[in-house]
C-alpha cells in the first residue's frame, strides 16, 4: 500500500475489480474524454460500471422537513454583537451537521461565477484537446480525470472533474487558458475565506481567533471543478458517491442545479443552492483536532437528467512535510475532556484515504483512541 501510495502512477493491476469489469473500466479510462464523452456520444443506457447497488442509491423521497443551516457574515469583521452571533451559529452548525451555507462572505459574485463559467469553458473544450491533460498521476498539479477513484470504487460516478493543486510548485502556465485566470482569482479569494472562516472556527472552540490558521491549516489548498453531464439513467447511478472530505476544511460553490445532499441525524437532505453562497465542509481532519466538537460529515451528488451541473469543491488538507503531527488541539483538553483521537501525521490519513474508493464508511476509526 505504501508504496503504491507513493508512485507517480498508480499501479492498478491489483485492483480487486472482477476481470471483465476491469476490462471494460480500462476501456473506458483510455477513451480519455470521461462521461461527458458519453453524454455527447448521446447514449441512452449507462454502462455496467456506473451501476450503483440498490443500497447506495437513494430511496425517495429525501426528507424535505430539514434545512441546512445558512449563516450570513454580514457586519462580522467590525460589529463585535454580530461577530459572537455568527460564532454561535458557526459553533451550533459545525458540531451538528458539519456544513452550512455561508452568504455575505465577502466574495464578489464575479468570482465565483467566473470559476464556474472558466471551468465550463475547459469541461466544453473538444475531447481531443482535454484528452491532453487526462492523467492519475499523483505528482501532476493540474489534470483532468473521470472519476479519482474509478479502479477502486465499486461503481463508478456520473462525474469529470479538472483539479489544481496549488502547492509551491504550481506553474500557472499548467492551467488551461480557458479558465487559467479566473481559477487563479478563485484561488486566492478562497484563501482569504478559509482565513476567515478559520478564524470564527478558532473563537467557537474558545480559542484565539488566530488559533487555526497559525498551525497552518490554510496551506496545501487544492481544487476540484467538477462537471456533471445529463445522465440517461439517473436513477441508477450517482454524481459523487457518499463521502467525508480527505481536508481540514472544504469550501464549495455550485450553480443553480442543486443535487448535493447531506446526512443529518440519519436521513439525506438537501442542500439547496443559494445565489452567491459559499458551502462549508467540515473535513475528517477538523473533526479529529477539535476533538469531535466538529463533525465531519457524510455528503453525496444525486445524478440528474438535466445537466451539466457545475460545482468547485477548494480542499484545505494541510501541509505534508516536517513530520508536524496533528491530534486533539490541548487548549480544548482538559481533565474532564480527554483525547478521542491520536496524534497523526497527514501521510498516514491520507494512505488510508487513497486506499479506498468513495462511498465506503469513514475512516475516522482508525485514527480514534
Ligand atoms: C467533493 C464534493 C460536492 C459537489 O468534491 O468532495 O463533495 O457538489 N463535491 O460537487
Ligand atoms: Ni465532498
Amino acid at each position: 500500500m505504501a508504496a503504491a501510495a507513493e508512485a507517480a502512477v498508480p499501479d492498478y493491476s491489483a485492483a480487486e475489480a472482477a476481470p471483465d469489469r476491469l476490462q471494460e473500466l480500462l476501456a473506458f479510462d483510455a477513451t480519455k474524454s470521461g462521461v461527458k464523452g458519453l453524454a455527447d456520444a448521446g447514449i441512452t443506457k449507462l454502462p455496467r460500471i456506473f451501476v450503483h447497488s440498490p443500497d447506495d442509491l437513494p430511496s425517495p423521497p429525501s426528507f424535505a422537513g430539514l434545512k441546512v443551516p445558512v449563516i450570513d457574515l454580514h457586519g462580522v469583521a467590525d460589529d463585535a454583537r454580530r461577530r459572537r452571533e455568527a460564532v454561535e451559529q458557526i459553533r451550533d452548525a459545525s458540531s451538528s451537521w458539519g456544513l452550512f451555507q455561508l452568504v455575505n462572505h465577502g466574495v464578489p459574485p464575479q468570482i465565483l461565477e467566473g470559476m464556474l463559467q472558466g471551468s465550463r469553458r475547459f469541461h466544453e473544450l473538444p475531447k481531443e484537446v482535454k484528452a491532453k491533460l487526462y492523467s492519475r498521476d499523483l505528482k501532476q498539479n493540474v489534470k483532468y480525470v473521470c472519476n479519482y477513484d474509478l479502479f477502486l470504487s465499486r461503481a463508478a460516478n456520473w462525474r469529470d472533474t479538472l483539479s489544481c493543486n496549488f502547492s509551491t510548485t504550481l506553474n500557472p502556465q499548467d492551467i488551461p487558458d480557458v479558465c487559467r485566470d479566473e481559477m487563479l482569482a478563485y484561488g486566492e479569494h478562497m484563501l482569504d475565506l478559509a482565513e476567515s472562516v478559520y478564524e470564527l472556527l478558532s473563537e467557537a472552540l474558545g480559542l484565539s481567533p488566530s488559533h487555526l490558521k497559525s498551525i497552518n491549516l490554510s496551506m496545501g489548498h487544492f481544487m476540484s471543478a467538477h462537471y456533471y453531464p445529463p445522465c440517461p439513467e439517473p436513477e441508477l447511478t450517482l454524481g459523487t458517491s457518499k463521502h467525508c472530505d480527505p481536508s481540514f476544511l472544504t469550501l464549495l460553490i455550485e450553480d443553480e442545479l442543486g443535487g448535493l445532499q447531506v446526512r443529518h441525524e440519519g436521513h439525506w437532505v438537501d442542500v439547496s443552492p443559494v445565489p452567491g453562497a459559499v458551502v462549508v465542509n467540515i473535513g475528517d481532519l477538523l473533526q479529529i483536532i477539535s476533538n469531535g466538537k466538529f463533525k465531519s460529515v457524510e455528503h453525496r451528488v444525486l445524478a440528474n437528467r438535466l445537466g451539466p451541473r457545475l460545482s468547485v469543491a477548494m480542499f484545505f488538507a494541510g501541509v505534508r512535510e516536517g513530520n508536524y503531527l496533528y491530534g486533539p488541539i490541548k487548549e480544548i483538553l482538559s481533565e474532564n475532556v480527554s483525547p478521542k483521537y491520536r496524534e497523526i501525521l497527514l501521510e498516514e490519513y491520507f494512505q488510508v484515504f487513497a486506499s479506498r474508493g468513495l462511498g465506503t464508511e469513514s475512516i475516522l476509526s482508525h485514527f480514534t483512541l
